[in-house]
């Protein structure tokens, strides 16, 4: 069942937050949708511009309707990840999507707010929700490039101005995690400070993080080990999870971690197996390491075990 952003932030703030997780195939969507169902997590499925032109956007809206009558038991919202503002109007016009996300922190802080308010009043105008992002994330992100050092983390006070001038419902902060598989190059930081001065600015308010994925160093070994070359990568402990949904994090984002799964499977299958060209193989093995890992992320999240509770809320 496709429901509100809104309902799913209603139902989780200050208890446990919402894995959002980006899909961008038929492999992902499967192992997504049966991995929270063996958690019974609520969750919001993340569609990126990049993953929109990865073949056609109705592909995906296509497969995700699917998904929903493949898996009646499940409750989830549709959320552009990262949208600029042309790309905003398209998902709200579709009548698709619970949501979008205006990514416009890498301009002026006054350019920021009159870009969100824009989308904000064409948002709630067709009833959908807008996450805004203020202050910048280290890293690479899809079409903006910001350098480790002139990474900015949110500032509390403009927070709580940020979104009364905005109108935005949710808000991603900028609180030391990076995009992509590389996220400290020395020791793990979250600035749980920063984070609990915005939550007293913005009591009740939904707060995201982006750049949360763990990239487990298990799983980097495996891929090293398989031919790959991923050296130095690093994530967010997700032992960190459950405090920063107690602060006000209501919506955690989680890509890298699973394309770190897709790329172990493959290499490691295709490397025991030289003679298979049967893509569906290493395919149903992702499947179900996807699904697993999912369903692992919500016990860290603290979504896991949720989902009969929230499906009585939203119906
Ligand atoms: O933050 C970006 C997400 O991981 C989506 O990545 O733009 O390569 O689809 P993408
Ligand atoms: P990761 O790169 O840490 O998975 O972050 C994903 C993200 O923030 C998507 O918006
Ligand atoms: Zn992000």
């Amino acid at each position: 069942m496709i429901v509100t952003t809104k309902k799913l932030f209603e139902a989780a703030y200050g208890k446990y937050a919402i894995g959002a997780y980006n899909i961008n195939n038929l492999e992902q969507t499967m192992g997504l949708f049966r991995g929270n169902l063996m958690s019974k997590a609520p969750f919001i499925i993340q569609i990126s511009k990049g993953s929109r032109d990865y073949t056609d956007k109705e592909m995906l809206q296509s497969l995700i309707i699917a998904a929903d009558k493949v898996f009646p038991e499940a409750v989830f919202a549709v959320h552009l990840d990262h949208g600029d503002e042309e790309t905003c109007y398209d998902c709200i016009n579709s009548g698709f999507y619970s949501s979008v996300m205006i990514d416009a922190s890498h301009l002026s802080f006054d350019e920021n707010i009159a870009t969100t308010k824009r989308v904000v009043e064409a948002a709630h105008a067709k009833g959908l929700v807008v996450e805004a992002e203020l202050g910048q994330l280290g890293g690479v992100e899809e079409h903006i490039q910001v350098s480790e050092d002139e990474a900015r983390l949110t500032n509390p006070a403009q927070a709580k101005e940020f979104v009364q001038r905005s109108g935005c419902d949710s808000l991603a902060v900028a609180i030391g995690t990076s995009h992509g598989a590389f996220k400290f190059s020395g020791s793990q930081s979250l600035h749980f400070d920063v984070l609990a001065e915005i939550q007293k600015q913005l009591l009740g308010f939904p707060l995201v993080m982006h750049g949360s994925s763990s990239v487990p160093q298990d799983e980097v070994e495996r891929i090293n080990k398989a031919g790959g070359k991923i050296q130095g990568a690093r994530g967010v402990d997700a032992n960190q999870f459950k405090r920063a949904a107690e602060l006000g994090v209501t919506k955690i984002n989680i890509d890298t971690d699973g394309r770190l799964v897709w790329t172990r499977v493959h290499r490691e299958y295709f490397m025991e197996h030289p003679e298979v060209f049967d893509f569906r193989k290493p395919g149903k093995v992702f499947m179900d390491e996807y699904a697993k890992f999912i369903a692992n992320k919500n016990e860290f999240l603290g979504s896991a075990g949720n989902l009969d509770e929230v499906r009585k809320l939203v119906s």
